[in-house]
């Protein structure tokens, strides 16, 4: 399958997306165009494949991060406060693309961002809060989990903050 990411698009059809996740595909449906052209708080980039279809998305917003939450061995070498970074907000996959790919594909696009942004304006890394069922992908791709402060997540599945340094960059699959 050969894909291109770009931004999503006003007229997009976002309707026939499923990603086997109903909170994430109302979200694209619903909420990602407005998002990005009327508020302005997170951008959108799909996959489509040869046939024109979007096979997936990806949603980013800028962010920052708790120095004191960076992995141990990088918090003695940065300031004490707020760093800058790029949030992976929303990533999902159609059902009929799972496994061909395309989840990396987007995340290595959003890795681009979070370069092209570390040069224009200061960007330390992509943080994400991980589905307990995603935390495998995000681990293969390079993402550590982030210190999370003793009783912040309950008993209940949370989502795991996890980090991906730009420096580690290079080194993901
Ligand atoms: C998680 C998700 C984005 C992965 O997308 P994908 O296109 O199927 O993933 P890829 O084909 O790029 O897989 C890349 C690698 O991760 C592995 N992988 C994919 N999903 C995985 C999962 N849930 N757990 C563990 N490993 C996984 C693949 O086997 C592949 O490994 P390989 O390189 O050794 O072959 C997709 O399954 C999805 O949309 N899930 C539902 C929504 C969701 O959980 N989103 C994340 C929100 S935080």
């Amino acid at each position: 399958m050969t894909l291109t990411i770009r931004k999503l698009g006003p007229d997009d059809d976002r309707s026939a997306f499923r990603s086997g996740n109903p909170d994430l595909d109302r979200f694209f449906a619903r909420y990602a165009a407005q998002n990005q052209f009327r508020h302005h708080i997170g951008t959108t980039y799909v996959a489509i494949d040869d046939a024109g279809a979007i096979v997936g998305f990806a949603t980013v917003a800028a962010a920052e991060i708790e120095a004191e939450k960076m992995p141990a061995t990088r918090r003695k070498r940065l300031p004490k406060y707020p760093l800058p970074a790029l949030r992976l907000a929303r990533l999902a996959v159609d059902e009929r693309a799972k496994g061909q790919g395309v989840g990396s594909v987007l995340l290595r696009a959003v890795l681009v961002l979070a370069r092209q942004l570390a040069d224009d304006i200061g960007c330390v890394g992509v943080v994400v809060d991980a589905k307990p069922e995603a935390v495998a992908f995000y681990e293969k791709l390079g993402f550590l989990r982030l210190e999370v402060v003793a009783g912040e997540l309950g008993d209940r599945p949370q989502p795991l903050p996890m980090f991906l340094e730009l420096g580690q960059l290079g080194r993901a699959k």
